[in-house]
């Protein structure tokens, strides 16, 4: 099971800002997105989830095109995203801040029982935050119960922008230990990384894609000439 994008353009505000992307992402992979600040790391994401919608090309997922689908379809279709600025709603609990999304899709309450063990499973940090009021976490501990909540939906991917970013080196470990414990408890989900920094994914994932003004590759010197560039990261 793959998600499979096909020459996918994106333009924003009148620039081409993703350019003939063709990319697949398998199941059970935990893929890297790595490229400069600007480069179209959270476009690439934000198309993926429906939040934009591509001038050209196919997003193939079990034979359907998502590119003809709206964004509310997304999360039925098992995907969860945490975007860079996770947004953490203040006035619930850390537990209600993570089952919100499948309550939303009326998902049945003994089924949210099985997400949420599921999700503790791979990250153990997060029991003794549950009760807790979502407007007493560090911005660090947000992007955990952020994690939690995209996984809690993304049944079948879960697109993580930048979750490294700005995380003290401590919490960035328990990060990156939870993302490993992910292919134990969810061993066909397919996890989606960006990063500007690769260094900070520390290993993590099992595939990487670079990302150059709008162009995805595997290989940076597959971009067209004048793109490839020395060093892959600020
Ligand atoms: N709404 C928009 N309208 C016009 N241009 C946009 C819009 N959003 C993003 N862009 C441009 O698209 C390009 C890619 O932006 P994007 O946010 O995807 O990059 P990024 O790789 O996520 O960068 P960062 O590392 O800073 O988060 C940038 O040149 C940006 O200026
Ligand atoms: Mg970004």
């Amino acid at each position: 099971m793959s998600l499979h994008i096909e020459s996918m353009r994106v333009d924003l505000g009148g620039n081409t800002v993703l350019r003939n992307v063709s990319i697949s992402l398998p199941g059970g992979e935990t893929v890297a997105v790595v490229g400069r600040n600007g480069a179209g790391k959270t476009t690439l994401l934000r198309s993926i989830m429906g939040l934009v919608k591509p001038a050209s090309g196919l997003m193939l997922l079990d034979g359907r095109d998502l590119c003809a689908e709206p964004a509310h379809l997304r999360a039925a279709a098992g995907f969860g995203y945490a975007p860079e600025d996770r947004v953490i709603f203040p006035a619930l609990s850390v537990a209600q801040n993570i089952a919100l999304p499948c309550e939303v899709q009326r998902v049945p309450r003994r089924e949210i029982e099985q997400r949420v063990e599921a999700v503790l499973a791979a990250m153990p940090q997060l029991k003794p935050m549950l009760p807790r009021s979502g407007a007493a976490l560090s911005g660090g501990q947000g992007k955990m119960v952020a994690l939690a909540r995209a996984l809690m939906v993304g049944t079948r991917f879960v697109l993580l922008d930048e979750p490294f970013q700005g995380l003290a080196p401590v919490l960035a470990r328990q990060y990156g230990d939870s993302l490993r414990a992910l292919r134990q408890s969810h061993p066909q989900l397919c996890v989606v990384i960006t990063e500007s920094n690769a260094s900070l994914l520390d290993g993590v994932q099992s595939l990487t894609l670079f990302i150059e003004r709008g162009y995805v590759a595997t290989d940076q010197q597959a971009w067209p000439k004048g793109h490839a560039q020395s060093g892959e990261s600020e």
